[in-house]
């Protein structure tokens, strides 16, 4: 069960007509999100593209213990998050997924491959241009680590890649030595990618995917409520609310907040546009920034998760979720009283399936929400300014 509320502490910022103007306008930014080409993640996720994906984490259950998954972005992101959201804290899960090449720090990269020379390991590489700095680098120096280790016919079956069915360097190496791979199709980008291979096959070793995917194909019976946040995000911005604080009260949906910073940030920050996207981790958040918030300068409205059923764990006459779900009515109510606009989305459970619903509705909602700030929710270009940059000071062969 996901329930919205984008009316109790939001209503009073909003300008009447703007609104009505802005729900006017829903037909039309339907019909260009349906002609949109990059919207391949609407189409249903195929029967013998998922047994595939079990198929071949089956044989790397045969012979390693531990999975690397190497990617950035969108490559990232969207597993990462969802695994964090589902492993337990303490003790994680049996099969080891271990994310890599999201940093250049050698200190970390010096630890992952000591690490690695004790453990079999299988590689997951993942990038859909086959070109990102990060991932190429962390691939390569894990590929010589797995040269002293295996041999070449170890290492061919050690290594699977998850790229563009055609173009990239990735796609040319797939093609010259025969590694076993996955397609992130064309009409598929990075941020949207979490219904392709590039974050099924991660998340196939420890989490249910049927419950999983029946999340993210309901997440289309959502769309009316994501045109309505859309449309509030919009009326927000028009207010001068031009940072959106995602506020969750389970330390273990941080990475979830950092996926919805990438699909808002990247999708709709373009041509002076779009609501930035930050996040808090409450209540250890109201220790820093809450000051900012309660009366720091307006321009933040906030968007809270909260989560109905947890652990039971009994606090003297109460228990301890109930008080955290009193301390997050609260902060909803003080930060609405110091003119902070806050909506509000419950979920029954922390779960597979409400996972994919919810990360279905966003997807929809960051699309909207672009086409209502008239940008195209698909592309980066901003993205490109930086690598240029760092490609004219970094001469590698
Ligand atoms: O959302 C996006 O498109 C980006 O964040 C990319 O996913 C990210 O830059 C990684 O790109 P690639 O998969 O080509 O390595």
């Amino acid at each position: 069960m996901i329930k919205f509320d984008f009316n109790t502490m939001v209503d009073s910022f909003i300008d009447k007509d703007n609104f009505n103007n802005l729900m006017s306008r829903k037909d039309e930014v339907y019909s260009k999100f349906s002609e949109a080409y990059m919207t391949g993640w609407t189409k249903p996720i195929e029967v013998d593209e998922l047994n595939e994906i079990l198929r071949v984490r089956d044989e790397v259950l045969e012979h390693s213990e531990c999975l690397v998954v190497i990617g950035i972005g969108g490559s990232f992101l969207g597993s990462y998050a969802v695994e964090k959201m589902l492993s337990p804290y303490f003790n994680n899960y049996n099969f080891e997924v271990i994310y890599a090449g999201t940093t250049l720090s050698s200190k970390y990269m010096d630890e992952l491959l000591e690490y690695l020379r004790g453990v079999d390991f299988t590689v997951n590489v993942i990038s859909k241009s086959g070109t990102t700095m990060e991932t190429k680098i962390t691939y390569e120096l894990i590929k010589e680590l797995m040269k002293e280790k295996y041999n070449d016919s170890e290492i061919k079956e050690r290594i699977i890649v998850t790229t563009d069915k055609e173009k990239g360097l990735l796609r040319e190496e797939v093609n010259e030595v025969g590694y076993e791979s996955f397609i992130i199709e064309d009409d598929i980008g990075g941020r949207y990618s979490i219904v392709t291979p590039a974050h099924l096959f991660p998340l196939a070793f420890n989490i249910d995917l049927d419950k999983f995917i029946e999340g993210i194909h309901d997440g289309k019976d959502l769309i009316n409520e994501a045109y309505m946040y859309s449309v509030v995000r919009r009326m927000m911005f028009d207010n001068g609310k031009v940072v959106e604080n995602f506020v969750a009260y389970e330390q273990n949906m941080y990475y979830f907040t950092e996926w919805l910073k990438q699909l808002f940030g990247e999708s709709e920050g373009k041509e002076g546009m779009g609501c930035f996207p930050v996040s808090s981790i409450h209540t250890r958040d109201l220790h820093s920034l809450g000051q900012f918030i309660q009366e720091g300068n307006k321009i933040i409205f906030e968007t809270f998760f909260k989560v109905e059923k947890s652990n039971l764990v009994n606090y003297k006459n109460s228990d301890l979720h109930s008080i955290n779900n009193i301390v997050l009515d609260s902060v909803e109510a003080a930060h609405f009283k110091g003119n902070v606009p806050c909506n509000l989305i419950t979920i029954d459970e922390v779960n597979e399936y409400n996972i994919g619903k919810l990360m279905y509705f966003f997807m929809m909602s960051a699309a909207f929400s672009s086409l209502l700030f008239e940008v195209d929710p698909f592309n980066q270009p901003g993205v490109e300014v930086y690598k240029q940059e760092v490609r004219d000071n970094l001469k590698l062969d």
